[in-house]
């Protein structure tokens, strides 16, 4: 016979704190400056639509919201803000490896003693998931953290024992293998085409080209030690299928989507390849701002012909939301 399922108050409680935080992992430091994070992202901080959206595709896919939720990975507090306010359930645990992270997020909810009681703190590592109590979430979510988690497998694992029958692993804006490696390709091409067009390429910007297509790379390949890297993976929906069945939970892929796409006013986020290319050179490789000019004015052919390949539908597929719901309970 199972153990009873331990209740989550009676769980938290045998936990050590310290500083107001529970602790479930040794603390590790984010690899860039905390404090910078959303300045680089452009994020506005205190935005509900992420939690919001996806609160509103937990409840479209039947997802069971009576338990606890658990997010992995809140850094800013992005997603987190927005689903205290409309998660349904009743407890909300917050977890990140980096403590400065997690006062970042404490600081969206007032600061001192003045948290919503429902909200919890904790320092956790994904890749020691296997702590947690069995059956005892509704909600296990993230947000852009799947790719840091170093063993994928052992934690989709973890996270299938933690969750309740009804359940699901929620996880957004995880890049997808297809359209990572088709951005590495166009990538390539920058410098013959600007080379073509008798534009002369400064060193720093063949550092930054060559950076950004060694990135991609190293992120598809997995025959590489990823211990001591950030950012780490690149996911196939079709793997991430087989991985969920393997442990009972069933995935439904929502290509290009992001939460906030399900929150007023239902824009989707995700306009076009060449848009999402052109971002991330901004904001994840740090392209200046004349050097992006130079690009989308020489890369224009190859650019809108991806786009005009998927005039009718979403794609390529590049980054997206997995929902792997677990299976209900038969009554
Ligand atoms: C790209 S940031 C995303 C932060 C936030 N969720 C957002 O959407 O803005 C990745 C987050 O994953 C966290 N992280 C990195 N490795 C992790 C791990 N092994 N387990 C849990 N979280 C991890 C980082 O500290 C960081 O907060």
């Amino acid at each position: 016979m199972s153990p009873a399922p331990v209740s989550f108050q009676d769980w938290i409680s045998t936990l050590p704190k310290w500083h107001g935080l529970l602790q479930l992992s040794p603390e590790r430091p984010y690899a860039h400056a905390e404090e910078a994070y959303d300045t680089q992202y452009g994020v506005t901080a205190g935005e509900p639509e992420e939690g919001q959206g996806l609160c509103a595709l937990l409840q479209t896919h039947g997802v069971d919201t009576t338990g606890p939720a658990l997010e992995i990975g809140c850094g800013t507090g992005r997603l987190t803000f927005g689903l205290a306010q409309h998660y349904p359930g009743p407890d909300f645990l917050i977890t990140d490896p980096s403590q400065a992270f997690l006062r970042l997020t404490q600081g969206q909810f007032g600061s001192g003693e003045g948290y919503p009681t429902r909200l919890h703190f904790a320092v956790l590592n994904a890749d020691d998931m296997g702590s947690l109590p069995p059956g005892l979430f509704s909600l296990i979510t993230m947000r852009s953290t799947l790719h840091h988690i170093l063993g994928v497998g052992g934690f989709v694992a973890a996270c299938a024992r933690a969750l309740r029958p009804g359940g699901a692993l929620v996880m957004g804006a995880e890049p997808c293998e297809y359209g990572y490696v088709l951005m590495g390709a166009v990538g390539q091409t920058i410098a013959p085409a600007l080379a073509a067009a008798g534009v002369e390429v400064p060193p720093a910007w063949k550092e930054k080209l060559a950076s950004f297509t060694d990135t991609i790379r190293f992120y598809c390949r997995r025959d590489i030690d990823k211990t001591t890297a950030e950012d780490k993976h690149l996911f196939s929906p079709h793997e991430m299928a087989d991985l969920g069945e393997a442990h009972g939970l069933r995935l439904r892929f929502l290509a290009n989507a992001t939460f906030s796409d399900y929150a007023p006013p239902y824009q989707a986020e995700f306009v076009s390849f060449s848009v999402f290319f052109m971002n991330y050179l901004k904001y994840c490789m740090l392209f200046d701002e004349e050097f992006l000019k130079l690009i989308r004015r020489h890369l224009r052919t190859q650019l809108r012909y991806i786009d005009d390949c998927y005039r009718s539908h979403t794609g390529p597929a590049i980054t997206g939301v997995y929902l792997l719901r677990k299976t209900p309970a038969t009554p």
